[in-house]
């Protein structure tokens, strides 16, 4: 049997792949919205999702394209299973990859991830870890392509990040390194992404740069983008963070200052007021709910590639 593709981070599958993913998730959608909503590609087989942390987006899109893709999810909250209770993660893997064709997981943990794909005979997804959150970046990226020039434009583009550099600004770092892309990005100080990540991507991509002030980072932008000040698992941060994120709110004033045309970006949930105004949000400019949409059409796109056809 030959070794699994995973997607854990964006460097588990190469450019090609992942343009073929995108172009595929076009597709999906175009014939989704034309009616043709199920496909044989998992009938009659399952993929089993654990989650460790909240979500709505992330199940509902992985639950649906499963469902559309004629499969059947199984929803765990992974403290009712024995993940927690401390069965050896190559156990669980082995087992797993008797019962279902793929595992998607939102989990704290990355290495927990990395370690149930190394002993995995199954893909394993990441549907967001504190490191990474792939599956929404692609979701970005087709959001991208259908604003500015389709996939061979992404890499023409030059995106521009605000506020915390935690999963979601670790993801676009490597995103930026794969596709070629500027990225230009301000946090406040302290709050920078991690260090090897962002290194690493420097290191490849030249134009992937950091800048003290938000406004000199939005300068030029086709894409602006951003998250809320506390992620998941940070909220306890959250009184201080309000203090040290001030001056990093996209409002009317930084999104002036980028191309004209430029597109807004917010994974979501946002806190409107805080990191984002409801200006933006509600703007032309937005394309917060193509983006969340989105989630469900590239995941679709990557189950079917990832998860062999029979
Ligand atoms: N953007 C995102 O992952 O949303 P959820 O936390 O609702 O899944």
């Amino acid at each position: 049997m030959p070794e699994p593709k995973h997607f854990i981070t964006f460097r588990d599958l190469s450019l090609g792949e992942l343009k073929a993913v995108l172009g595929r998730a076009a597709v999906l959608k175009d014939e989704r919205a034309r009616g043709a909503y199920r496909r044989d590609h998992l009938a009659g087989r399952s993929v089993v999702m654990f989650f460790s942390k909240n979500s709505t987006r992330t199940r509902v899109s992985f639950e649906c394209a499963i469902s559309e893709l004629g499969g059947r999810a199984i929803v765990i909250n992974m403290g009712d299973s024995q993940w927690t209770r401390g069965e050896p993660l190559s156990h669980t893997a082995r087992v797993l990859s008797r019962y279902v064709s793929a595992v998607v997981i939102r989990h704290t943990k990355e290495a927990e991830l990395a370690e149930l794909a190394r002993c995995s005979r199954i893909p394993v997804i990441n549907a967001l870890t504190d490191e990474r959150h792939p599956c929404q970046v692609l979701g970005d990226l087709l959001t991208v392509a259908e604003r500015l020039g389709g996939v061979e434009g992404i890499r023409e583009q030059t995106v521009c990040w605000i506020g915390d550099g935690a999963n979601m600004l670790n993801t676009w770092l490597e995103a930026a390194a794969v596709f070629g892309f500027a990225l230009r990005f301000s946090c406040p100080p302290g709050y920078l992404p991690d260090g090897g990540i962002m290194s690493r991507a420097q290191a490849e991509n030249p134009a992937v740069r950091h800048f003290g002030s938000p406004a000199e980072a939005a300068r030029g932008a086709t894409v602006v983008t951003t998250d809320v000040f506390a992620s998941m698992g940070f909220e306890n941060e959250r009184e201080r963070r309000l203090r040290d994120f001030r001056g990093y709110q996209v409002n009317a004033a930084l999104m002036a200052g980028a191309a004209p045309g430029a597109v807004f970006l917010h994974c979501l949930p946002a806190h409107p007021g805080e990191e984002v105004t409801d200006e933006v949000i509600e703007s032309p400019a937005s394309a917060v709910w193509d983006e969340a949409e989105n989630r469900l059409h590239v995941q679709k796109a990557l189950l079917e590639y990832l998860v062999p056809a029979l």
